[in-house]
């Protein structure tokens, strides 16, 4: 793989990703102003996400908005494959998650395919990734959803409500389709080549649970999105809306973009999981954020930092809301009157406060768990 490199598909995520590429490779839209003036419009705010261009990306977001505005209620839907604990990464949709469903009063349909990594890794049991499935629960619960109007289920105990529509989903879709879409050769597993149209499903049971065609909205990351291309070429002929989805980048790994793109549950040292203790979330930022100081102290007074490439920086453009806090951040590493150390430090403190109060919340979560759980 050479500099310029990169490949992002639904299972790996490698080199340094130039997105607007990215949004011509997959086919989707940019967000534009138009859109982002019409969310603002009805929801009366804003989300950092969407004014820094984390959210950056979209597939029929405009036919969503169009038919709310008609009184036509739509669902949000998400989802995590367990395979692992969870990263302060994964967290991003789901934040963007809850802030549409609190300002939309949308119902939320999460799927935990806890299928899915056992299928595509060798050494994943499914009682393991069932054990994580439960864990990871506490993490999504801890976003702060509301029960009333959010249902988190595992593939293999709901199965028995999503069967029938998968193989409804799985007779439109060919062999040769899956292959080229992504990019599987034939020692794949035919668990591996179904899976799709179990990922499929959310997207059309809301019709099934309103009892009447029911708009989606699909918030995650932007390499879910050829899964959902999938699902929108059958959607129709199955009596459906093709799903939308608004798409967001990646946080990047601690360790920089390139190499790693983005964090990872089996690399320590590129993610920062959401029960490390304050200390060891302080070890980490200072042991490996890549910084964009300079070699000497000397240097970075004189010619200042690079935020664009600096870890800390780029994790303070998802962690710290606050625009105006932000560019004076920015535009005192650049001039080299914040020093590198002290910037980690402005990040350590701001991860903290979110983890504790995260931390909180996911023990609390323990308790109220069954409000959220959909079962056959
Ligand atoms: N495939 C996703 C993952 O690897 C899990 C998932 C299932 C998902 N359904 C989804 C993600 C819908 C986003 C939206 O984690």
């Amino acid at each position: 793989m050479t500099k310029n490199d990169f490949i992002v598909t639904p299972w790996s995520v490698k080199g340094d990703i130039d997105y607007d590429k990215l949004v011509k490779q997959f086919g989707t839209k940019k967000l534009d102003e138009k859109l982002l003036k019409e969310l603002k419009s009805i929801t009366g705010g804003t989300h950092h996400y969407l004014r820094r261009k984390i959210f950056y990306s979209h597939m029929y977001l405009d036919e969503v908005l169009k038919d709310y505005r008609k009184d036509n209620k739509f669902y949000l839907y998400t989802g995590r494959a367990p395979s692992g604990p969870v990263h302060l990464g994964h967290m991003i949709p789901w934040i963007f998650t809850k802030w549409l469903q609190d300002n939309f009063d949308a119902h939320l349909l999460f799927q935990i395919p806890d299928e899915e990594k056992f299928l595509f890794k060798k050494d994943l049991t499914l009682e393991e990734t069932r054990k994580w499935a439960y864990d990871n629960i506490l993490d999504i619960i801890a976003v702060g959803f509301d029960p009333k109007k959010t249902h988190i289920f595992l593939d293999t105990e709901y199965a028995g409500h999503m069967y029938k529509h998968a193989v409804q989903v799985a007779k439109k879709i060919n062999f040769s389709t899956i292959k080229s879409t992504f990019g599987f050769d034939n020692d794949k597993n035919i668990g591996e080549i179904f899976y799709t149209a179990m990922q499929s499903v959310p997207a059309i049971l809301p019709s099934v649970l309103e009892g009447k065609k029911t708009r989606v909205l699909i918030p995650c990351a932007i390499d879910q999105d050829v899964h959902f291309r999938l699902t929108r070429d059958v959607a129709e002929s199955l009596g459906y809306y093709k799903p939308a989805t608004i798409l967001c980048r990646f946080l990047p790994g601690l360790q920089g973009m390139s190499g790693e793109g983005k964090m990872s549950s089996s690399v320590e040292s590129t993610a920062i999981y959401t029960t490390d203790d304050a200390k060891t979330v302080k070890n980490k930022i200072l042991k490996y954020a890549f910084s964009g100081g300079r070699d000497t102290l000397e240097e970075h007074r004189k010619h200042g930092g690079n935020p664009e490439v600096d870890v800390s920086y780029q994790w303070l453009t998802f962690f710290e809301e606050d625009d105006a806090k932000l560019e004076k951040i920015y535009k005192d590493y650049k001039s080299g009157k914040l020093l590198s150390g002290e910037l980690k430090m402005i990040l350590v403190d701001k991860l903290n406060s979110f983890l504790a109060e995260h931390q909180k919340r996911r023990k609390e979560a323990e308790k109220i768990i069954e409000k959220f759980m959909l079962r056959d």
